[in-house]
């Protein structure tokens, strides 16, 4: 089995004006509790959004990151920036040349950090992307665990679905040809689940602060008071289950 602690969206500021609690402490509890499981995860899988645009680079992020009691796998999203990321994490992974896309084992899985923030900042995968993520889903023989910052899927929440996820369809095709038995995701700060390309997908609650939900867009979309919490993926030949763990109360 392959137990997989998925964190995701902390939004770490270097300004200390967190809008609702502080994501760096919520993240080192976050980190607490990790360690003080019964059984210790094999990975933590970090799914973008590491730091806020207001952050001017990673330097207060970090060292948070090194806090992490078992291997953390950092993945870019739509507020990272991609030049620091790529100089600031240097090292952590085997980043692609003209992507932040890598691919990792964990345990008795395949790890595939599928960066999915454009150029212009949108989501979806280019022909680069799609031709990397190719050939390396050709080329496992792992169950892989496919991780992006973006769900690809149709969430219903217009202000996620009209920008829309580009290439989605493209994505699909790959998915079902076989071998990827799990997809996770971050980007939508709320935890939701469906079935997409014949697999379970979700998103995870962020370690940063939340986002509202308007299912008719009539409502704004911004930032709302959500408890932190992450989630434990456990994998094996059986299935897949996914647990929501909510922080210990106090500790945001
Ligand atoms: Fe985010």
């Amino acid at each position: 089995m392959a137990l997989i602690a998925q964190l995701t969206d902390p939004h770490l500021r270097d300004d200390g004006a967190d809008p609702f609690h502080d994501p760096a402490q919520a993240l080192r509890h976050a980190f607490a509790q990790i360690a003080a499981m019964d059984i210790t995860p094999d990975a933590i899988v970090l799914t973008g959004d590491i730091i806020d645009r207001s952050a001017t680079g990673y330097a207060h992020a970090l060292p948070l990151l090194r806090q992490a009691p078992v291997p953390l796998w950092p993945m870019p999203g739509n507020h990272d920036d991609p030049a620091g990321f790529r100089i600031a994490l240097e090292g952590w992974a085997d980043f692609a040349p003209d992507h932040l896309s890598y691919t990792a084992p964990i345990a008795d899985l395949q790890l595939v950090a599928l960066d999915s923030t454009l150029p212009d900042c949108g989501a979806g995968l280019d022909r680069a992307r799609l031709d990397w993520l190719a050939g390396v889903l050709g080329k496992s023989q792992k169950p892989i665990l496919l991780a992006l910052h973006h769900p690809p899927f149709t969430t219903g929440a217009p202000h996620l679905d009209k920008p829309g996820f580009q290439n989605a369809d493209a994505l699909l095709h790959l998915i079902e040809r076989g071998g990827v038995r799990r997809i996770i995701a971050g980007h939508s700060h709320r935890s939701m689940q469906t079935i997409w390309a014949g697999c379970l997908s979700s998103t995870a609650p962020a370690i940063g602060h939340g986002l509202s939900l308007s299912l008719s867009g009539a409502q704004r979309h911004k930032p709302a008071r959500m408890a932190p919490a992450f989630e434990l993926h456990a994998m094996s030949p059986k299935g897949c289950v996914s647990h929501q763990i909510d922080l210990e109360q106090g500790s945001d």
